[in-house]
């Protein structure tokens, strides 16, 4: 199977835990740059720690996918170290399982999930 991941440059929202720190460790094994972002740094480093210890390449950037600032500071980051972004993964964002649990006030939660996706996707364009 060819490998069309190998010398890419992949920024990765999200990347602090969960399915983006999967798709970081698997990209970066596969020979990929990974730009690692998130707004939790104790684990988003972990995330790149995990990534140098098997020989990958990663640089963490600390952004909040909510803020044109930082999403710009941070596309302006990987261009800075790694020359190009060829891929960019909107993985960031908050799903409260609990929503379908019988507390009513999780609704407000997945309210904000939504708004923070949406916003997110609104300033990536
Ligand atoms: N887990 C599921 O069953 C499921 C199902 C459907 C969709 N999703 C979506 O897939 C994505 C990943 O899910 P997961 O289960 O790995 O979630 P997760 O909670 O394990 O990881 C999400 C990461 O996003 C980060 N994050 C949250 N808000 C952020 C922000 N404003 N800016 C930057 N980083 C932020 C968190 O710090 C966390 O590290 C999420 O967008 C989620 O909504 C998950």
């Amino acid at each position: 199977m060819e490998n069309y991941v190998e010398g890419k440059v992949i920024i990765i929202t999200g990347a602090a835990g969960g399915f983006g720190r999967l798709v970081a460790q698997k990209t970066a094994s596969l020979g990929a740059s990974v730009v690692a972002s998130d707004v939790n740094e104790a684990e988003l480093e972990a995330t790149c720690a995990s990534i140098s210890a098997e020989g990958g390449t990663a640089l963490a950037v600390r952004a909040d996918v909510t803020s044109r600032a930082e999403m710009k500071a941070l596309a302006e980051q990987a261009v800075a170290r790694f020359g190009a972004i060829d891929v960019m993964v909107n993985n960031a964002g908050i799903m409260p399982l609990a929503f379908f649990s019988l507390y009513s006030y999780r609704i407000c939660q997945v309210q904000f999930g939504l708004l923070s996706s949406l916003v997110s996707s609104f300033l990536q364009k």
